[in-house]
């Protein structure tokens, strides 16, 4: 039986993850919830600005050189009684096989959507993970200061472009210049809203009026008043109710509209999100199911990030707890090596800085540090408890390069320095069908990580590489491992490579050449993820 502060701790715990594309908000959001959280006092802290002061990680010279933050961290805050658990999800140019990872961590997603633009592509692909996984997506359509595409269009976009059914739990009134508020669908009642940026203060002073009340229609004009009424009627009439147990299914997303910048419709947002979504669930593992409140600590390593400190190579497991309370300085257990051990370093990587801590709890992440055993996926258990967690996907890299290294006198040193950063899971390594480790392709989720290859090659292991850009762009497993994708037809612009693991894969210019290769092939199947 759990004991009563455990239980409340877990309970209190919400962890999620803030998808978009970039430049739709997330900073911004991410900041303002901190704002409200009381923990930090400054708009513009967050990450990911060249003059942050408070830059999350500064432990590479390519981030500093280019003012974006490679890694991503973690960012707990209290608010009311939750305590929020906020996984930053990288993006931009540093977007990674990582911002994949930590959506495997998360209980739930927040997609921030630009109003003016409707879904975009990095959002596709980040809402293809949550999907995999069924955790609850809540929609926050951002930028409703600025003009904005029509509301309904904007939902059908997200239903027909991600396939989730929408249910809207408030409606905005005109967008730009005419953006007069908000109506809370629930409440029936509309918080007006100012046009005034707030910069780093808490919030614009919102007033509520009921629906009903006379002063909103000289308010929001009669033109929008009518049109509200309008809309409500529609909505009402047409939209998905509110199915709690959809959400949680990851079926059903609820869509809040607001403005970050202005932390307009913010507040709301998070506190409906807050009593919507769940504290940790159990998760799957070979065993069965694991109850984050009656079984002891568990977790698995999401997440590994070499060399945070210059001085000493170490590196650092990112650890997602699933079940019970860790204590550090109690023995644990790793399972995939079958070796008892303490975690030395315990840290919470908070928004400004790393705490080393003592304890922490299911939904909690902790970075430990890795004395070179843990790979992508491990379980971490107590003594006595043997069971594995579901393994982390490979993600499909989709830009790729030959390595060709200039110093052949290092080769050891070479196969070593790509080989650890593979295991890092920064990149993938594949070798050509016949060549064998003479050839050597990489590929990336997102380009930066062969800067970061390049660069860690060079300071880390002293080995000069030279990358050349290869022209493919989709990479596919074979399902059955067995295939001879030697005797496959239509090949010409394909090739044909193993992963680290012997694993049949293929690599394509377009999507045209899968269907083509899948057409001519009776009974071959490829994957886009491959379980581990
Ligand atoms: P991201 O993390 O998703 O990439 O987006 P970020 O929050 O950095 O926001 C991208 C840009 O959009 C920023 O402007 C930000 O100020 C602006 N923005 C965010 N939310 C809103 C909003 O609700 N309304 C309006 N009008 N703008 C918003 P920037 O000029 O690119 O950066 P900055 O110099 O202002 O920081």
């Amino acid at each position: 039986m759990a004991d009563n502060e455990l239980k409340k701790e877990i309970e209190k715990r919400r962890t999620f993850a803030i998808i978009s594309h970039p430049d739709a908000g997330k900073t911004t959001l991410t900041e303002k919830f901190l704002l409200y959280g009381g923990a930090i006092n400054t708009a513009g802290s967050v990450k990911g600005k060249a003059n942050s002061k408070y830059a999350v990680s500064d432990w590479m010279e390519i981030e500093k050189e280019r003012g974006i933050s490679v890694t991503s961290s973690v960012l707990q805050f209290n608010y009311k009684d939750y305590c929020i658990n906020i996984l930053d999800t990288p993006g931009h140019q540093d977007f990674s096989e990582d911002t994949y990872r930590t959506l495997m961590a998360a209980d739930s997603a927040v997609m921030v959507i630009d109003a003016s633009k409707g879904v975009e592509a990095q959002t596709i692909k980040l809402f293809k993970v949550c999907v995999m996984r069924h955790i609850p997506i809540f929609t926050f359509i951002n930028k409703m200061d600025r003009e904005a595409k029509d509301s309904f269009e904007l939902l059908d976009d997200i239903e027909s472009v991600l396939g989730i059914r929408t249910c809207p739990v408030n409606w905005p009134i005109g967008s730009g210049k005419r953006f007069k508020g908000i109506y809370d669908r629930e409440a029936k009642t509309v918080r007006t809203f100012q046009a005034v940026s707030t910069g780093g203060s808490k919030s614009a002073a919102e007033t509520d009026y009921s629906i009903q009340d006379p002063a909103l229609k000289e308010l929001a004009t009669e033109e929008l008043y009518n049109q509200l009424l309008e809309e409500i009627e529609l909505l009402d009439g047409a939209s998905d109710p509110l199915d709690l147990e959809l959400v949680q299914k990851g079926e059903l997303s609820p869509v809040f509209f607001g403005s970050a910048l202005t932390t307009f419709g913010v507040e709301t947002f998070l506190n409906y999100f807050l009593k919507m979504t769940t504290p940790p669930l159990p998760r799957m593992s070979n065993e069965g199911e694991i109850d984050p409140l009656a079984a002891p600590f568990s977790g698995f390593v999401f997440k590994i990030q070499a060399n945070m400190n210059k001085a000493h190579r170490d590196r650092i497991a990112f650890l997602r707890i699933c079940s019970g309370r860790f204590e550090a300085d109690k023995e644990v257990y790793h399972v995939q090596s079958k070796r008892r051990l303490k975690l030395s370093q315990p840290q919470q990587i908070m928004a400004q800085d790393r705490q080393v801590i003592s304890q922490a709890y299911a939904g909690d992440v902790i970075g430990v540090f890795d004395p070179g055993i843990f790979s992508i996926g491990d379980t971490i258990t107590m003594p006595g408890q043997k069971f594995e967690y579901e393994g982390i996907p490979t993600f499909a890299p989709e830009h790729f390069c030959r390595i060709v290294q200039l110093n052949s006198m290092k080769r050891k040193q070479f196969v070593k320095g790509i080989t650890q950063i593979a295991q890092e899971g920064a990149i993938q390594i594949f070798q050509e069908y016949s060549a064998g480790m003479s050839e050597i392709i990489v590929g990336v989720v997102g380009v930066l990580q062969f800067d970061v290859l390049k660069y860690r090659l060079e300071n880390e292991y002293g080995c000069e590489i030279r990358l050349e850009s290869l022209p493919y762009e989709y990479i596919r497993w074979i399902k059955d491992p067995s295939t001879d994708a030697a005797k496959l037809r239509r090949m010409n612009n394909v090739k044909a490579v193993r992963d680290m693991k012997g694993n049949p894969l293929l690599l394509f210019v377009n999507e045209w050449m899968i269907r083509m290769v899948l057409e001519d092939n009776e009974g071959l199947e490829l994957l886009e993820f491959r379980k581990n």
